[in-house]
């Protein structure tokens, strides 16, 4: 039996408070139900890092962490992947920059970070590495002769051919992901774009295979889901904790709007505050009877773009507040703090319509976060944009573009004033697309494949897909990693 590893930049050590992201939570799930090791950088810089990876074991999963040196903080993390590539994976080519020397960090990181799991790994181990930080670790796991299945998952959306050639790099990134055996993206959009970034027009066999650059890859799409049963249990039990009971007294009777991202120009957070306000003025009898609570945790604070957004958004809320507050009513609370995971899904189910406007987002597991948290009986209404990867599945929401303030502040009027039986109906069929495509499926369809994806001859080709045929009937439970 095979030993999952899973490997991403950042870890979610149990040790520490903060509550994970989407990419941490799906992680932790696959590997409480596998077993493994989970590899990546500890959160810490240090001048001179430990020459071996810091140990710890919890239950059935090894964590190994390394630091990183400031140096390669600044070029590898906050320039490399968060000035270069996650702008341009984002679709935002004005904020993105290319510098030679970040670029050269970016490939020493990778190069160390598989030096050290190299390390660790045994033969039979089945390696997942997740997310943009790492693209090139497959490429350096294999010239230390690491010669098991590498399966890579794009957390973020993928850009277009069109885009992605501003990168002058772009044509190493597209054959660094070509090392992978498996390759996944979070819809079928991301997929398309990288087929038009492969060097030929890369043909996929039928059960998703394409040659490139002398190697047949298998390409997949895994839309990342929630533990629904889990987030519905956190938002119900937690209803009684004193925060959230202080939350909903503050709020005398009055409507809430939430929204809960990271402080991010991704989200639309500024296009989001224009809307409430537009909100405020075309419908004024709203005045004094909502709040628009907006939870953003600070992130990536070194990095220009992000202290920029911060800024513009502090002095958009403070500007909002003093135009419309009256002495008993503040329209808008803006929190750069993180709550607890359980807190938060009190805090949606407390709401009566969230907003989840990004510009451009992978997947946006809060979105199913609020439908899962809802209370079926009297359910909030989800505000969703189109340019999230969740749009794809929740047809239920009321969808609008984020630049467009008149169609936002229309589509909060309709949600607040949305009658019970068509919030039922569009909260049922939610539910049920949240709980199809949910954290289990996600991890268990994606290591399924990866088991079967070192395809070496056509005879191995026909036995994998006809194990794949059989797995339409698996279950993530059935799955034999150990
Ligand atoms: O989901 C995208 C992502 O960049 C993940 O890779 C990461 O775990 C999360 O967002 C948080 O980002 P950061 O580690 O840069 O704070």
């Amino acid at each position: 039996m095979k030993r999952l590893v899973c490997v991403s930049n950042r870890i979610s050590l149990p040790r520490r408070s903060a509550p994970p992201g989407g990419l941490a939570v799906g992680v932790l799930a696959a590997l409480q139900h596998t077993g493994g090791l989970w590899f990546g950088w500890s959160g810490e810089t240090s001048e001179e890092p430990s020459a071996e990876p810091e140990l710890l074991v919890r239950g059935n999963i090894r964590f190994a962490t390394i630091d990183l040196q400031p140096a390669e903080f600044e070029a590898y993390y906050s320039g490399y992947c968060n000035s270069t590539l996650w702008p341009l994976f984002h679709y935002f080519p004005d904020r993105f920059t290319h510098d030679q020397h970040h670029y050269e960090a970016y490939h020493a990181v990778n190069a160390r970070f598989a030096r050290h799991l190299a390390k660790l790994l045994r033969d039979d181990d089945a390696v997942w590495v997740h997310d943009y930080q790492l693209i090139p670790l497959a490429a350096y796991l294999r010239q230390l002769h690491f010669q098991g299945p590498i399966g890579f998952f794009l957390h973020i959306p993928f850009p277009h051919l069109q885009v992605l050639r501003l990168l002058p790099n772009h044509a190493e990134l597209v054959r660094d992901l070509c090392q992978y055996d498996l390759v996944g993206f979070q819809t079928d959009d991301d997929l398309r774009s990288f087929l038009s970034c492969c060097e030929q027009p890369a043909v996929r066999s039928q059960d998703g295979v394409i040659e490139a650059g002398g190697r047949r890859v298998r390409l997949g799409v895994y839309p990342i889901g929630i533990d629904v049963d889990q987030v519905r249990a956190e938002a119900a039990a937690t209803q009684a904790q004193e925060t959230v009971e202080r939350l909903t007294a503050s709020l005398l009777g009055r409507k809430l709007i939430i929204g809960v991202d990271r402080l991010d120009y991704s989200k639309g957070l500024t296009e989001r505050f224009a809307a409430f306000e537009h909100f405020l003025e075309t419908f004024p009898d709203n005045k004094g009877k909502v709040t628009f609570l907006q939870i953003a945790p600070l992130s990536r604070g070194n990095v220009h773009a992000y202290s920029e957004i911060r800024e513009t958004l502090e002095r958009t809320a403070g500007r909002l507040n003093g135009r419309f507050a009256e002495a008993d009513w503040t329209p808008i609370r803006y929190l750069n703090r993180n709550c607890s995971h359980s807190t938060l899904m009190s805090f949606l189910r407390a709401a009566q319509v969230a907003l989840v406007t990004p510009v451009r987002d992978g997947m946006n597991l809060v979105a199913k976060e609020f439908v899962a948290a809802q209370n079926a009986d009297d359910p909030g209404v989800l505000i969703l944009s189109p340019m999230a990867g969740a749009a794809r599945e929740l047809g239920g929401a009321l969808q609008v573009n984020p630049y467009d303030k008149r169609g936002m502040a229309l589509a909060l009027q309709t949600a607040l004033n949305m009658p019970l039986e068509d919030r039922q109906q569009r909260h049922e069929q939610m539910l049920a697309a949240v709980r199809e495509h949910d954290i289990h499926s996600w991890y268990g369809r994606f290591v399924y494949d990866l088991s079967g994806a070192v395809i070496r001859r056509p005879t191995e080709a026909r036995a994998v897909r006809q194990i794949r045929n059989r797995r339409a009937e698996a279950t993530a439970g059935e799955f034999s990693f150990g």
